[in-house]
């Protein structure tokens, strides 16, 4: 297969783990004969710094120009404090998020066996925890009207949702259900904002076209502590955008590590992928940065092109390198593997694996 592949390090410790992607993408490339060819483009603060914009046009076109999109992380700490600065980076991925109406986001938590005793949670709470959370991302209160008024003293940011922007989510949450354990868990706060109510409403209706799947609701602060309480109770997770984002960051303790968590972005056309974490600014330049998020990210690549097999083989080499302790210092402490380590790690064992065993 060809594909295209636009490539957004972006900023902090984006490049260092894209760079690992990139290799790890070469060797199945090698392995399995595809042809994949990259193109990288600015997004983010480094946009800002050389050309003013944190999502240039130039960016977009080559979005719009490829088959997939893989991104690294967004964000600098010179714009979190300034609550002054007229462009901030995390705009460039709204932008494109919208732009390319990557609608879904979707966000596989799962417990490694092998990390079981490095979660804070307890080993029994959280071993066969296996969820996804499907996050709505094109709108909410991400996108609605903001307000600031003149005197500085006022400020509002609107949630508003249609009823097909919450449709459309929830068919594609409802056909994974099916795939996995049938039960999708709608994530609200129904008992107090309108937005939540007209999605029970519409999620409710879609759901008696799914009759194999169970549906169940739960409000967002009950949500929060059942995440750490009952993990295993979920299994598709369905939210509004700023649930989605918060529970995802939280849901990512059970897996041991944030730098673990892989995401896919995808709508009627394009579709990106990237890791959930951010740019870890203290990190940049450390060799320390965990790049098996983005190496897992790239395996929701494959898999979004039906390359299911070599996606397999890439989270196989992932789950290997966390069995042999061959990890960063976010899940080993004092481990003095690098990201590069960790990434040459995944790309050896892809290239050396048996062609038999790939066919077994
Ligand atoms: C995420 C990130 C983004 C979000 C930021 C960087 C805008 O936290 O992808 O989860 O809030 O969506
Ligand atoms: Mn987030």
């Amino acid at each position: 297969m060809k594909l295209n592949i636009a490539v957004l390090p972006g900023d902090g410790i984006g490049p260092e783990v894209t760079n690992q992607s990139i290799k790890v993408l070469n060797a199945i490339a090698e392995k399995f004969n595809h042809q994949f060819t990259y193109k990288h483009a600015l997004m983010g603060a480094i946009a800002i710094d050389e050309t003013g914009e944190p999502l240039p046009q130039k960016t977009l076109d080559i979005c719009l120009d490829s088959d997939a999109i893989l991104f690294g992380a967004i964000g600098d700490p010179k714009y979190d404090n300034n609550p002054n600065a007229k462009v901030r980076p995390e705009q460039g991925l709204l932008a494109l998020r919208k732009a390319l109406n990557l609608y879904t986001n979707i966000r596989p938590v799962k417990a490694y066996d092998a990390l079981l005793d490095k979660s804070p949670l307890k080993e029994q709470i959280i071993k066969g925890a296996d969820m996804v959370i499907y996050r709505e991302l094109t709108s909410g209160i991400y996108f609605g009207k903001k307000y600031l008024s003149e005197d500085g003293t006022k400020a509002s940011d609107d949630c508003a949702y249609t009823e097909e922007e919450i449709s459309r989510i929830t068919h594609e949450a409802f056909k994974a259900a099916e795939k996995r354990n049938n039960k999708v868990t709608l994530v609200d706060k129904a008992n107090v904002l309108e937005t939540s109510r007209l999605w029970r409403k519409v999620v409710s209706n879609i759901a008696k076209e799914y009759p194999s799947v169970e549906l169940d609701f739960l409000f967002v602060d009950n949500a929060a502590m059942q995440m750490i309480l009952n993990p295993k109770q979920f299994d598709v997770i369905l939210t509004e955008n700023m649930f989605g984002d918060i529970i995802s960051d939280e849901a990512s303790v059970i897996g041991g590590s944030i730098g673990l968590l892989a995401s896919a972005s995808t709508g009627n056309d394009k579709a990106l992928f990237e890791p959930i974490h951010g740019s870890y600014p203290q990190a940049k330049g450390k060799g320390i940065a965990n790049p098996i998020a983005s190496i897992l990210s790239s395996a929701m690549l494959l898999d979004h092109f039906g390359l299911t097999e070599e996606a397999d083989v890439i989270r196989e080499a992932s789950e290997k390198s966390i069995e042999l302790g061959i990890c960063t210092p976010d899940l080993i402490p004092n481990s003095t593997y690098t990201t590069t380590n960790v990434g040459e790690f995944i790309e050896e064992y892809i290239t050396n694996i048996n062609e038999l065993s790939l066919n077994s």
